[in-house]
């Protein structure tokens, strides 16, 4: 058995929960990113933050992009790992505490963050800092997350309302991009055992000027 004794406590929730033989999430993308996939120019360097069983970062190398995934999770990258195998594509795997993380600057077309809702406020003011100035001039940020309706749902993502997001507060903390995409809608998903149900969304893209 491999030691986790380093593994901080907040990330061994995320081994525990990804130690199954089923993908959490599903192995197909990402609804709203496959919608919005469109707007990335061919054979984009792109990173996927929190990017888990790879599900998305392994759909986005299948299109031909060159893609970096960072999760906490070391068990969430196994899986990744043969996600991109069986798909025969290859992609840059990397474990990494994004809370913590030394960003690249200025390196990617585009930064996809989908459900990366374990952050508090704070933190995630620094996770969205970081993540804009990790983009080249121009490139894009496509974000899909939860709202805080999503609290009475029940059907996915995390119990502290202070994660969820609102309109207003990523208009706020995404101030520096300007706004091409910015929907918030209730739709029903069907995401693995993850994310199941009718859910309060929010999808937002923005351009680094
Ligand atoms: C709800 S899952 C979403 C996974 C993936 N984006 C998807 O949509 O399938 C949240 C992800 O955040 C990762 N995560 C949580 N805390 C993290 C941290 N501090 N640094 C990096 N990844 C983290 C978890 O391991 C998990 O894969």
């Amino acid at each position: 058995m491999s030691d986790n004794s380093q593994t901080p406590p907040a990330i061994r929730i995320w081994d525990e929960r990804f130690s199954t033989d089923e993908y959490v999430y599903g192995t197909a993308p990402n609804d709203f990113l496959v919608r919005v996939a469109d707007q990335l120019p061919g054979q984009s360097r792109i990173l996927a933050i929190a990017d888990g069983e790879g599900r998305n970062g392994v759909w986005l190398a299948k299109q031909g992009h060159n893609v970096h995934s960072v999760d906490g999770s070391r068990i969430a990258l196994e899986k990744a790992r043969a996600l991109a195998q069986q798909a025969e594509v290859s992609i840059e795997l990397e474990q990494a505490d994004l809370l913590h993380w030394r960003w690249p600057k200025s390196q990617y077309d585009a930064v996809v963050a989908i459900f990366i809702q374990f952050a508090g406020p704070e933190a995630r003011r620094r996770l969205f800092e970081n993540a804009i100035s990790s983009l080249k001039p121009g490139g894009l940020f496509m974000l899909q997350g939860y709202r805080t309706e999503q609290l009475a749902y029940g059907t996915g993502g995390p119990p502290q309302e202070e994660n969820l997001y609102t309109e207003q507060l990523l208009k706020s903390e995404l101030s520096g991009l300007d706004v091409l995409v910015l929907r918030a809608h209730d739709s029903v998903i069907s995401e693995g055992m993850g994310h199941s149900g009718m859910s309060a969304l929010i999808d937002y893209v923005g351009r680094k000027p």
